[in-house]
């Protein structure tokens, strides 16, 4: 008898989960690709760096899709695989993304194109209605006058805030195609910080050097999971806009690159799932990254190649700010308890990412080794 339920059991599981597969949100389905995307991206710039990171992967996934249709064979295969599009018409998708997530929060995108390398008429009607890109001409035989006018264009996209690399963008002989996108957060908490109780206390960078910091408290209900594999704390802090952060804080003694390692778009969804409303004080230290980050080496590790091989695109540039403060939503209030609750420190450098939650669309993705650092 027992045996018989647990049969019913699964096969009520198996439909259940075919069906769901089958009428899977093709805006969510689009979003879920472009997380794993980033994802990738961000592990892959990860790996030779070890300082403050932030990538928007939907810019990348965005600038990125907006060339599909101007390639062909190989590039256009590796492109596809990369974003995880194949069979997708990326541009329809695109603009019923754009519209469920209303507010602009998907960040702008912008071609600057030799002169005679622009798109047709209708391809450049097509950039702009699905895609709002901006596109530009650009003089690229003055490597000086190109590069200025993508940083005009990444400052305007980032409140003044974003400074393309010092050591250049690496457009590489005769460049024809420079894509970039730019996002701008201010993070609105919903359960706000209380600026007078925010102090200095140390972070402790690593085992030898510790900065000190503005450290920020609240408390009340949050949600929160905590992944016992890879001996992480995930904390969701509610945002502005249907937005909200994962804080990904990994227990003291545990290296944020084991994190990073195993990051995934799938363990993402699997950790949100896994949230639990609990009470607690939080301390978070107030944060601000700036980074305009080339893509072009880390594309090419996740299999993009041929599209730079061939010349018909140089470089990828990804513009991101992310300002964490004491600004909350209006009217948000921190709850107050009769018994302190357990106190969730982030004290170390941690992992977050910023997504849209009703269409779990990864806004950005970053990690804080420095919080006095950009
Ligand atoms: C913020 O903290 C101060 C000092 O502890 C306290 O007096 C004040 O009531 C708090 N404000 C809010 C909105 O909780």
């Amino acid at each position: 008898m027992r045996s018989m339920v647990l049969v019913l059991y699964l096969v009520l599981v198996q439909c259940w989960s075919t069906s769901w597969s089958q009428s899977v949100d093709p805006v969510q389905d689009l979003a879920h690709r472009w997380s794993d995307f980033g994802i990738r991206l961000f592990r892959s710039a990860a790996s030779h760096s070890d300082q403050n990171l932030l990538l928007s992967p939907n810019g990348a996934g965005l600038s990125l899709s907006s060339v599909l249709e101007r390639s062909a064979g190989s590039g256009r295969e590796q492109l596809e695989r990369a974003l995880g599009l194949q069979g997708l018409q990326a541009a329809d998708l695109v603009s019923r993304l754009r519209a469920a997530m209303a507010g602009g929060s998907l960040g702008g995108v912008a071609w600057f194109v030799a002169q005679g390398a622009e798109p047709d008429d209708a391809y450049r009607k097509n950039l702009e209605e699905s895609f709002g890109a901006d596109l530009r001409t650009v003089d690229f035989s003055s490597v000086q006058d190109s590069v200025d006018s993508i940083q005009r264009w990444v400052l305007e996209q980032t409140q003044d805030r974003v400074q393309i690399p010092s050591t250049g963008l690496d457009l590489g002989p005769d460049p024809q195609l420079v894509l970039a996108s730019g996002l701008h957060i201010q993070a609105r908490f919903s359960v706000p910080f209380n600026a007078s109780q925010t102090l200095q206390e140390r972070f402790f960078v690593d085992r030898y050097h510790t900065v000190m910091v503005s450290m920020m408290l609240t408390s009340g209900r949050f949600l929160l999971a905590y992944d016992r594999d890879l001996k992480t704390g995930v904390l969701r802090l509610g945002l502005d806009q249907g937005a909200a952060m994962l804080v990904l804080v990994p227990d003291e003694g545990v290296h944020v690159n084991t994190l990073e390692d195993e990051l995934s778009a799938e363990k993402v969804q699997i950790w949100i799932q896994a949230l639990k409303k609990t009470r607690l004080e939080v301390q978070l230290p107030r944060f601000a990254l700036e980074q305009a980050t080339p893509l072009k080496l880390n594309l090419k590790k996740l299999g993009v190649t041929q599209v730079f091989a061939d010349n018909s695109l140089s470089q990828v540039l990804d513009s991101a700010t992310l300002s964490v403060d004491e600004t909350s939503v209006p009217g948000g209030v921190a709850s107050s308890f009769k018994i302190p609750p357990p106190r969730l420190t982030v004290n170390r450098p941690f992992v977050f990412v910023v997504y849209h939650e009703a269409t779990r669309t990864l806004q950005m993705i970053g990690r804080v080794v420095d919080p006095t650092q950009k």
